[in-house]
């Protein structure tokens, strides 16, 4: 297996109820350093660019709403199999579908309100990481 990074967002929801420190413990704890993070509020062009796969499905505008609802952390995550191992800690979209012990379940109230953003595959994952982050800032260590 190979290091990667992946992007990670913490979500409007997850920010509001004060979770930010509770996940970013459970990424270290399970080998994935954060190698860049920083807090902003979305733009709706920003989340609408970021979500672009997802234009024209119902849930789009609403997912929009959501994610510049307020404040988000955007966070680049490094480790072994990166990718794959932050989306099994994550859980699945739905958080009654996520397995027990992993974010969306402990901390998501709902599949529109689900905690965590985190890319689905090497090519999301430089898309992604790029979408928010220039290369100087993401090889700090
Ligand atoms: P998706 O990429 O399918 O899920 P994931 O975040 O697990 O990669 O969908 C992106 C986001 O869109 C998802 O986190 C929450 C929202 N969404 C809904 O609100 N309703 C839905 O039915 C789906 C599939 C997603
Ligand atoms: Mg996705």
């Amino acid at each position: 297996m190979a290091v990667e990074q992946t992007l990670s967002i913490i979500k409007p929801d997850a920010v509001r109820k004060n979770l930010i420190g509770a996940i970013v413990s459970r990424f270290e704890q399970a080998g994935l350093s954060v190698v860049a993070q920083r807090m902003l509020l979305l733009s709706r062009a920003q989340a609408e660019g970021f979500y672009a796969e997802h234009q024209g499905k119902p849930f789009f505008d609403g997912l929009v709403d959501f994610m510049t609802s307020g404040p988000v952390v955007v966070q680049v995550l490094s480790g072994e199999n990166a990718i794959a191992l932050n989306r099994e800690l994550m859980g699945a979209t739905d958080p009654a579908k996520a397995a027990p012990g992993t974010i969306r379940a402990d901390y998501a109230e709902a599949i529109n309100k689900n905690a965590v953003h985190g890319s689905d595959s090497p090519t999301s994952a430089a898309r992604e990481v790029a979408y928010f982050f220039a290369t100087h800032e993401v090889n700090l260590r």
